[in-house]
């Protein structure tokens, strides 16, 4: 009889796993586990086994009585479950995301269309760069301390008796010197948009950012051509009636230099809550030093040129409607402040 139960017991297994709806594990539940079922018959048999076998055969026919009943049961979810995931092909569809270029791929996209537009050309020199263009040819001699101002990063490298040693370049102005020595002829209209690196880092600083770089030299050069131009950025860039003003600064690389300011957008210049002055800082900008035209090759008696510098996400960041509380963010690839833009 214990056998028997056993082989009861792979039968019913064997049908509940083939069965696919709900109503055939019903027949099936009511085949063993009914009324006239043959699990049920086998208790009722008991009474017919002999004294010794008794015990071991409730005991078998309990556990296969309990299999069953949890494999019916198991077998039950997984056909609701089943039916739950139906698919149903006449549902609209599930629209993927689509991702988009980040914030600063944009701004340099429209910072170089608007000076392609007149006739600059855009270019792109090394991030790893010598400190000959990053410093020497801009008219920063070894040890001097105007280089204090750029918190470079060196690289632990050998120094090479010509270029000197290599760093990560802090400004675009690096750019400055290798185009004049590529183009060798003026007339120079360069864009030069590239990553610049220094050791600082807070709400308005971080180490790796985005600097666009202008640098025009030719004939009769002025600083007429150089207000022009920014005058023409301002109005292209942040909107009509936005005007530049240049105030006395210190670049070694530019003498004249000039920090440019921006009309306020809200006050048009007059003051207010805002930017207080009724300006806004831009960047550094100013007439090419006779010493760089030299480096590069150019001469300075014939040729003259303006050259100005300006950070690509906090001139994008001024641009009204765009407010970020902390420029770090845009580094940060936190999705939920990227896709808002
Ligand atoms: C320069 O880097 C000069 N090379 C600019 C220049 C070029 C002057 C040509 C004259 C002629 P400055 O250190 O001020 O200047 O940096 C220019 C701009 O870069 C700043 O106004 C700011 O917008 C941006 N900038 C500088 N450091 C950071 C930083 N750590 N994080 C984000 N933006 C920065």
């Amino acid at each position: 009889m214990r056998e028997d139960i056993l082989n009861t017991k792979n039968e019913a297994l064997a049908q509940i796993m083939d069965t696919g709806s709900q109503d055939e594990l019903e027949n099936l539940r009511i085949a063993y586990l009914g009324r006239n079922g043959k699990i049920t018959q086998a208790i009722k048999n008991i009474k017919n086994v002999s004294q010794q076998e008794r015990k071991s055969t409730g005991e078998a026919i309990n556990e296969v009585k309990n299999a069953i009943e949890t494999f019916i049961a198991e077998k039950k979810n997984a056909i609701n479950k089943n039916a739950r995931e139906w698919f149903d092909p006449t549902l609209p569809g599930i629209k993927p995301k689509v991702g988009h270029l980040h914030l600063v791929t944009q701004a340099i996209d429209e910072i170089s269309g608007v000076f392609e537009k007149i006739g600059f050309r855009r270019v792109r020199y090394p991030e790893v760069e010598w400190d000959l263009f990053a410093f020497e040819g801009l008219n920063m001699p070894k040890d001097h301390p105007a280089r204090d101002e750029w918190e470079t990063f060196f690289v632990d490298s050998p120094e090479n008796a010509k270029f000197g040693k290599i760093v990560l370049t802090p400004h675009t102005s690096n750019g400055q010197v290798r185009e004049m020595k590529r183009v060798k002829n003026p007339p120079i209209r360069m864009i030069n948009i590239a990553k610049c690196y220094r050791r600082q880092s807070d709400i308005s600083h971080v180490p790796m950012f985005h600097q666009f770089e202008g640098l025009v030299v030719d004939e009769n050069i002025s600083i007429v051509n150089l207000k022009g131009t920014l005058d023409y950025f301002a109005k292209t860039f942040f909107g009509e009636g936005r005007v530049t003003r240049l105030r006395p600064y210190h670049f070694q690389f530019t003498e004249p230099s000039f920090e440019v300011d921006i009309s306020c957008g809200l006050c048009g210049g007059e003051g207010c809550k805002l930017c207080k002055s009724g300006w806004i800082e831009l960047g550094g900008a100013g007439m090419v030093h006779p010493n760089v035209l030299k480096a590069g090759g150019i001469d300075a008696k014939k040729y003259s040129g303006f050259a100005f510098g300006w950070g690509v996400e906090r001139t994008y960041m001024m641009k009204g409607g765009i407010r970020i509380p902390d420029i770090r963010l845009l580094y940060s690839a936190d999705l939920r402040f990227l896709t808002q833009f």
